[in-house]
Order: structure tokens, then C-alpha cells, then sequence
């Protein structure tokens, strides 16, 4: 996507240093956009587990690139297979919910394992071709996921006559959150780039604030119309028709069409089904797990440090800084994820077409994935 007419993806090797990855630290946008090298697993690591970078396809790709600089690292030590199982290892833990993650690092190991004979180069240089590969399946993903969603716009731009489609969307689940496009987002760009008429509602999304800094952000960038506004409005639009529809992305899906996503996410597909507002995920095949059926038994749901509750960060006199919001003894608990049952999610669209929330709908489309 473009930044100031600039085409970007979220992460890329380094112009004339291989042995470089390239990401946009998401952590002062809106405010400040700059790029960080990062050199070893350890940094690739830790840019995750921080949140530099975050969003379950980019997090996939990065581990898969993770996988690389590790191998290079391998290349050094007595045991390269070791070694590199400890990477994976390493890179799994950073976070628990996205199972893009743990989906890249083992098409990673897979490469390896169908490749045991060859030399440390050789291996260096698959893993570079796979990372490489991954990011671009994701762009792809992402692009066909536009394609079928934007026919769902399409289709209610109709029944409106051509007036504005309003679509609400939570926390960041744009081309931040994956190599271009995004998956919520890239029916909306391409509806856009059709010349119907949007406009995104965007939930802020505390405590991280992924919709008010990054959504609102790529929004603005792409010359959206949309609106920022606090977490518990969403119910209060739907009961005055103010949404047409909801589109949010996932961070992992179940075989049965349970989703992950964002905190938050739950409360607006229950007031969706309350107020017949069609309420769909977008998400690729890489989100669903279809090793589980029950989501809010089976999904791990990732706690993060109180701090981020406690603490808000914004621009002030031209710094960025972080402010204290709550009593300094109070505690706060900082839940990352939760679970919306299929029951209330109106359609999955992938990149394969949109299909049913429910196992059969699941299994006719993605079998192969059993
Ligand atoms: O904690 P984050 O920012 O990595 O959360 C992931 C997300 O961006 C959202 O849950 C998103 O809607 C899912 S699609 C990447």
C-alpha cells in the first residue's frame, strides 16, 4: 500500500544486505514512521513479542524470515539442526494466539526436513526463499480475499442505490497487520478503487489502540472516508442503522468457524446480531486451526502486561509520550483476544470465496487443510 504515494510492504529484505530484514516499527504511527533493521532471531523475536510489528499475518511471515536469520546464525555454531529447533522454538513463544506464527515456522521446518542432505548455504538460502515465499502468498491471500469481499459491498451499495456503504471494522486487521492489502480492509480498498462509496467506522480498540493509530492511519493514507470512535459505540450506530455492515479480521479460526480476534470483537458481533447487522470475519486459509472445534475452550488467549491498560500513549507539544490513566496502585488485567462464537458471524471470507461459519461449509472449501 502507499505511505505519502510510496508503495510499501510491511516487511522486506534490506536493499544490498541480504542478511537484513526490514520492518515499519508500528509502535509510534501515526506519529512517526520509521523503519528498523532487524539482524539477528533474537531482534526478529523481540520486534514481535513488543509489538514493532504485530497482526497475525505479518507475525507469520516475520517468524518466517526469523527462520533465516537463525539459519545464518545455525551456519556458525557445531549444530545447525539444534540450533534452529531452538529458533522455532524461540520464535512460537513470542505470541500465543495467531497461529499464523506457528503455521510459518513449521512450513519453515518442513522445508529443512525435505531437505536434510543439503549444505548450510543451500539451507540459507531455502529458508530466505520460503520466508520470501510466505510474504507472498500473503499478498496474494489478501488480494483474493478483496476480491470476494468486495462483492458483498458491491451488493449492498446496490440495494442502497449507490449511497455510502458504512462498514465497522475493530482494531487493525489492514495491511499493518499483514504483508499489503490486509484481509478487513481489502474489500474496502478495492470497493474504493471501484469508485463505490465507503466509509469505515473505526473502533479505537484499547488498550493498544490498533484501530484510532493504525487503521485510521493506513485509512487516511489510502484516502478513505472513515470516522474514529471509541470502543463502545459500535451497539449505538447499529440500533440507528448507521452500519451496513461489520467486517473484522482473525487471528485464529476454528474447524467449526469459532474466531479470535481482537478484545472487543465478541461484545460488537453480539449488538451485529442484535440490530440483523451481517457481521463477517476476513481471514486466510493460514488463520484457521483446524486442529479444534470449541474456541473459547481450545484458543489460548494471549494476556499481556498490565501497563498497556494502565498507560496511554499519544503526541504532545510534538513528543510522543506515555501518560498514567488510572490510580498508580490500581491493577489492571490486559486480556489480548477473545472468542466469537461461529453462531454469530454471518459469512468467512477467504481467499477462496466466502464460505459459511460451520464445519461442513469449512470442510467443503478447505479439506485439503484436514
Ligand atoms: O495484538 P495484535 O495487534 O497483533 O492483534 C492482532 C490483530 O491485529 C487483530 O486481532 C486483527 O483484527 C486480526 S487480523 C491480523
Amino acid at each position: 500500500m502507499k505511505v505519502q504515494g510510496h508503495h510499501y510492504r510491511t516487511i522486506w529484505i534490506k536493499e544490498n544486505d541480504p542478511s537484513v530484514v526490514c520492518v515499519i516499527d508500528q509502535r509510534n504511527l501515526p506519529h512517526e514512521f520509521i523503519v528498523v533493521d532487524l539482524k539477528t532471531s533474537d531482534e526478529l523475536a523481540r520486534s514481535i513479542s513488543e509489538m514493532w510489528i504485530r497482526g497475525a499475518g505479518l507475525i507469520g511471515v516475520a517468524a518466517g524470515y526469523g527462520m533465516y536469520l537463525g539459519a545464518i546464525e545455525a551456519s556458525r555454531t557445531v549444530d545447525f539442526e539444534k540450533y534452529i529447533s531452538g529458533v522455532a522454538e524461540k520464535l512460537k513463544r513470542t505470541r500465543p494466539t495467531a497461529v499464523n506464527l506457528a503455521w510459518a515456522v513449521d512450513r519453515q521446518l518442513e522445508l529443512l526436513e525435505h531437505n536434510r542432505d543439503m549444505n548450510v548455504d543451500g539451507k540459507i538460502k531455502l529458508l530466505l526463499e520460503g520466508a520470501g515465499e510466505l510474504a507472498d502468498g500473503d499478498v496474494e491471500f489478501s488480494r483474493a480475499i478483496g476480491e470476494h469481499g468486495v462483492k458483498i459491498i458491491e451488493n449492498i451499495s446496490r440495494k442502497k442505490k449507490g449511497e455510502t456503504v458504512n462498514i465497522l471494522t475493530h482494531c487493525n486487521a489492514g495491511w499493518l497487520a499483514f504483508i499489503d492489502y490486509g484481509t478487513a480492509t481489502a474489500p474496502i480498498y478495492e470497493a474504493h478503487r471501484r469508485g463505490i462509496k465507503v466509509h469505515v467506522w473505526v473502533d479505537e480498540t484499547r488498550p493498544r489502540n490498533q484501530g484510532a493509530r493504525l487503521t485510521a492511519w493506513e485509512l487516511n493514507e489510502q484516502g478513505v472516508a472513515h470516522t474514529v470512535i471509541s470502543d463502545n459505540v459500535g451497539g449505538h450506530l447499529m440500533q440507528h442503522g448507521l452500519v451496513d455492515m461489520c467486517i473484522v479480521g482473525s487471528d485464529r479460526t476454528t474447524r467449526c468457524g469459532d474466531v479470535a480476534n481482537k478484545i472487543g470483537t465478541y461484545l460488537k458481533a453480539l449488538a451485529a446480531n442484535d440490530n440483523n447487522v451481517p457481521f463477517y470475519v476476513a481471514l486466510p486459509s493460514s488463520t484457521f486451526d483446524m486442529t479444534i472445534r470449541d474456541g473459547v475452550k481450545e484458543i489460548p488467549i494471549e494476556q499481556r502486561g498490565a501497563e498497556e491498560v494502565k498507560f496511554i500513549q499519544g503526541k504532545s507539544s510534538g513528543f510522543i509520550r506515555k501518560v498514567l490513566l488510572t490510580p498508580e496502585n490500581s491493577p489492571a488485567a490486559n486480556y489480548g483476544f477473545d472468542v466469537t462464537p461461529a453462531k454469530y458471524v454471518t459469512g468467512l471470507i477467504t481467499e477462496r470465496g466466502v464460505c459459511q461459519a460451520n464445519e461442513d461449509s469449512i470442510t467443503d472449501m478447505f479439506g485439503d487443510l484436514l
